[in-house]
């Protein structure tokens, strides 16, 4: 993905912290700590994290400040990955250019590693940032310790992003609508809508309550993160007949998955991901009149839409 210098400087200053906690937690002497190296590992692209990221510095923050919440969101993600790469899921082989776990590992540690990344992602969200990263950094110490309460909505609201609720809905609906093969867009819309949309948002969401915002702007980037994650998602499923994704070309249309190519023309889905890709960009210039810092995610929204995996 060619994103400009600041964002590209951010996502190296999450991978020094990713790397640092998995360093930390997850050892390689241990079998599940093996596993979970591997599904942590550098290859994602970290979207989510940023995202969170940048949201915390559009409210005037130090994006320093949202690490926990950008590392929880991240190992989240990593593990419905894992999950939906199983057999009795999406059935895939290949995942960020390497073995999926279960192939590289087994069905049953990958189903472990999963249930650990997400159960530990909460742990995550109710601590700080680790002062001795922050030392590795040059940061003052005390000033990124969060209240109580900011940690308990950060729990509240990535629960409701990937629980039943969110992207764990979003995953029944693709299983169940692509076994019935016969859907409409209004489902297919509301399926990319949680089993993506919903944790994007929440990256979103948490990102900027790190700022002292309205309810209101909350509900913005809100907003924000559920356009733009249908736009990232019918992307997704636009890259499925393209080589260099890092997964299987033509995964989804060999296992006849229900994606916005199950009903439209290559053409008329490009078109409805940049449709919500501007969506979501007049949100934040919306956003922007109201005095924030919005142009690395404009940026970063742009780039999504146009990325090649
Ligand atoms: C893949 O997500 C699954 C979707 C929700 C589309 P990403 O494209 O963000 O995957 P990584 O983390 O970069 O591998
Ligand atoms: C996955 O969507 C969404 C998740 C919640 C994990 P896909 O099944 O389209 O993701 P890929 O194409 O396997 O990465
Ligand atoms: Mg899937
Ligand atoms: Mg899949
Ligand atoms: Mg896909």
């Amino acid at each position: 993905m060619n994103t400009p210098d600041g964002i590209q400087e951010l996502k190296s200053t999450f991978e020094a912290y990713l790397d640092f906690y998995v360093k930390s937690h997850y050892q390689e002497q241990d079998e599940l700590g093996r596993v979970i190296r591997y599904v942590l590992d550098g290859r994602g692209k970290r979207v989510r994290a940023l995202l969170c990221l940048l949201c915390t510095k559009a409210v005037g923050c130090d994006p320093i400040s949202a690490l926990q919440p950008a590392l929880a969101i991240e190992m989240v993600h990593a593990y419905s990955l894992v999950h939906d790469d199983l057999p009795c899921m999406d059935d895939d082989d290949l995942r960020r250019g390497r073995p999926t776990v279960h192939k590289a590992f087994n069905e049953a540690y990958a189903i472990l590693a999963g249930d650990g990344l997400l159960t530990d992602a909460f742990h995550v969200l109710t601590d700080d940032v680790d002062v001795n990263f922050l030392k590795t950094i040059g940061k003052e110490t005390s000033s990124f310790k969060l209240p109580f309460q900011r940690k308990i909505s950060f729990v509240q609201e990535l629960a409701k992003g990937a629980g039943s609720s969110g992207m764990v809905s979003g995953q029944v609906m693709d299983m169940y609508w692509t076994a019935k093969q016969s859907f409409k867009s209004d489902d297919l819309d509301e399926m990319h809508k949680r089993k993506t949309g919903c944790l994007i948002a929440s990256a979103c969401i948490m990102g900027a309550s790190m700022g002292p915002v309205a309810s209101i702007t909350l509900e913005a980037f809100r907003k924000f993160g559920e356009h733009l994650g249908l736009a990232f998602q019918i992307t997704d499923d636009l890259l499925d007949g393209m080589e260099g994704t890092g997964k299987s070309k033509d995964k989804d249309q060999k296992k006849k998955k229900l994606t916005y190519l199950s009903l439209m023309t290559r053409e008329e889905a490009e078109r409805c991901a940049k449709v919500y890709t501007d969506h979501a960009i007049e949100i934040l210039q919306d956003l922007d009149s109201q005095g924030m810092d919005v142009s690395e995610l404009n940026d970063l929204a742009r780039t999504l839409l146009g990325r090649t995996k």
